[in-house]
């Protein structure tokens, strides 16, 4: 392998680590993959919701960094971009509830279901920002990023571009649905696409509009071979 440029990379610091070459290439090969499909899916749905929900565009307007935040965190909570996080019980356990698990048992915790818990999140249909402005959810009620050792390392790089994207569209776009129907997803590997790709039509938003200026985009993750598709119950 030849040496990396110095600087504060991802591989210098797996070199750093004196890690065997294959496992730094299985790691790199997890940073690139995990970090791309995830965070293409969860921009994806962030431009679908927003076109559904004008009215969250224009309070991003104002600039009010809580409720950006809010927005991004929104979206994925109703539209988990991972289908889930699993882990191999090492020992025997027994959950809340009594649950008991045998060691050995593979647990997957899914975000989609456990988001659209009505007790957990009321109207859990409905995108509302605004609940994560009156309160934190619940420990474990919330994991688009998982949770425990195992966290998603890019969480905080996904939020932040979550959130230039959200600022690029608040300061100078008009978003809308090309048709009534909700996109239903799209199964990629582990990652949760729009099924139309998050077919939009994006046009500046009036302090900028230009005459003649308006396009369509389909802003699309890099999803191509569907497997399966789940339908919204509405909004
Ligand atoms: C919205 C975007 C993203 C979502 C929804 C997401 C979600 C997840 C989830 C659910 C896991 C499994 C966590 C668990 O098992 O508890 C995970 C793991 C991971 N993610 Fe992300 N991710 C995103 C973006 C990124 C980015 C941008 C990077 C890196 C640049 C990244 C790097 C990783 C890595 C390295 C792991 C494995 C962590 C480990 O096993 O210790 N992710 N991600």
């Amino acid at each position: 392998m030849r040496s990396p440029a110095p600087g504060p990379h991802a591989l210098a610091a797996l070199l750093e680590a004196g890690l065997e070459e294959q496992a730094i290439v299985e790691e790199l090969r997890t940073l690139l993959l995990v970090g791309h499909e995830s965070t293409a899916c969860a921009l994806a749905w962030a431009l679908e919701r927003l076109a559904r929900h004008p009215e969250v565009l224009e309070r991003l307007r104002a600039g009010d960094g809580d409720y950006a935040e809010a927005v991004a965190r929104e979206v994925l909570r109703s539209r988990p971009p991972v289908l889930d996080a699993v882990r191999l019980a090492t020992r025997p356990l027994e959950l809340d509830g009594g649950i008991r698990l045998a060691a050995g048992t593979i647990v997957m915790a899914a975000p989609l279901l456990l988001h659209h818990r009505p007790d957990l999140y009321p109207a859990p249909e409905r995108f509302r920002p605004e609940r994560f402005l009156i309160e934190r959810p619940a420990d474990g009620a919330y994991l688009p990023f998982g949770g425990g050792a195992r966290r998603c390392l890019g969480a905080q790089l996904a939020l932040l571009e979550l959130k230039a994207l959200l600022r690029v569209l608040a300061d100078g776009y008009a978003l809308a649905p090309t048709g009534p129907a909700l996109e239903r997803t799209r199964l990629i590997g582990t990652a949760v696409a729009p099924a139309r790709g998050a077919e939009i039509t994006l046009s500046p938003s009036r302090s900028r509009r230009q005459p003649g200026a308006a396009f369509s985009t389909a802003a699309s993750s890099t999803a191509t071979g569907g497997r399966s598709s789940l339908r919204w119950g509405r909004a």
